[in-house]
């Protein structure tokens, strides 16, 4: 059922045991060797997991559990695996987890992507860690996980892409100073504080598209100086101000910055010609800039806001 290999990786040997079967509904802790330092359990029917079974790899620094049958798991499962620094637990049916689930080990990556999860408790992970990514995509979340967030100050990546979410309360990313790439494609806001991205001023990704976003604060992405790809795409955008398009083109924006505005019902009336004349002189930084058309008025509709002319903007 399990595969073993050992590879050696700048230096460090890597013992790696894979074990992928459907009918595995047992941890199968006969012949998992001592020394393994990548454990990888993918689609099986497992449904049960504990501190006792992982005893078994105590210098365990990779646990992969994707695709199997989790509801929950113990709330001293880690115990047992002082080193673990990658727990990837996508795919599983994870709803309820207890408290310090995640506490007992030095985790920097943290992937619960695709399970059933409505709510995260702060108490999941302690007061020092030192989670660098976490990954909470496809889950059933309403709100912003802001306590937990109070421990996340060396957070790098959060990923909270297809959720439910449909609020980002001001201040709720605060304690994020050190992030760089935010995730919440394909939830359901509709508005953004104005000053939601002022402390986090690292970030190069911010990913907001396909929401319900319909208009933005002009002054919302006021000192992200090192933002590389914003994407605003499949929202409800109709105008866009001329001080957050300054900011996209500002001599202290990075040079690779691209942005995506297609897929929006933009209105073609007298106040595009800002996005109009930001287009004209930044054509290579919009993504797909042929595609950001005019839903309004219906004597525009479908046109290509690059293709307007003087008059058709009733200049
Ligand atoms: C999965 O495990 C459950 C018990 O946990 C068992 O009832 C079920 O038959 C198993 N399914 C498969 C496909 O082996
Ligand atoms: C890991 O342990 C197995 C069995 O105990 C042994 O055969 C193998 O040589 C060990 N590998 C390393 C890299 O220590
Ligand atoms: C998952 O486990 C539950 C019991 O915990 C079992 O009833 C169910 O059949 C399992 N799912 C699959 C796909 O085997
Ligand atoms: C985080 O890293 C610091 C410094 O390396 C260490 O002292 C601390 O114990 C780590 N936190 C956890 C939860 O492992
Ligand atoms: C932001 O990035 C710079 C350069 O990578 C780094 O020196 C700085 O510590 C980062 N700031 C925070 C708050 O992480």
């Amino acid at each position: 059922d399990c595969g073993l290999g050992s590879v050696r990786l700048r230096g460090v040997v890597v013992v790696e045991v894979v074990c992928s079967d459907d009918s595995l509904s047992q941890f199968p802790s006969d012949g998992l060797p001592g020394n393994t330092t990548t454990l990888s359990i993918q689609s099986t029917n497992l449904s049960t997991i504990t501190a006792n079974h992982l005893q078994a790899t105590p210098i365990l620094k990779e646990l992969q559990l994707y695709y199997n049958n989790l509801s929950t798991l113990p709330s001293d499962l880690l115990r047992a695996v002082p080193h673990l620094h990658t727990l990837d637990l996508t795919g599983n049916h994870l709803h309820f987890l207890p408290p310090y689930v995640f506490s007992h080990a030095p985790l920097r990556n943290l992937v619960l992507k695709i399970n059933l999860i409505s709510g995260v408790d702060a108490d999941w992970l302690p007061d020092n860690s030192n989670l660098t990514w976490l990954d909470l995509s496809g889950n059933h979340l309403t709100a912003v996980p802001t306590a937990l967030f109070q421990k996340l100050r060396h957070l790098k990546n959060l990923d909270l892409s297809h959720n439910r979410l449909e609020k980002l309360l001001a201040g709720a990313l605060n304690p994020l100073s050190s992030l760089e790439r935010l995730n919440l494609e394909g939830n359901q806001l509709s508005a953004l504080d104005p000053s939601a991205f002022r402390n986090t001023p690292n970030l190069t990704h911010l990913f907001l598209q396909e929401n319900q976003l319909e208009r933005l604060p002009p002054t919302l992405l006021q000192g992200l100086h090192r933002l590389e790809f914003l994407f605003l795409n499949f929202n409800r955008l109709g105008h866009i101000s001329n001080t957050l398009l300054e900011q996209l083109s500002s001599p202290w924006t990075s040079n690779h910055l691209w942005v995506a505005f297609s897929q929006n019902p933009w209105v073609c009336d007298k106040k595009v010609e800002d996005l109009w004349k930001w287009l004209q002189k930044n054509q290579k930084k919009a993504f797909l800039a042929d595609d950001i058309r005019c839903a309004s008025p219906e004597s525009l509709k479908e046109r290509s806001v690059m293709s307007l002319t003087d008059s058709e903007l009733g200049l």
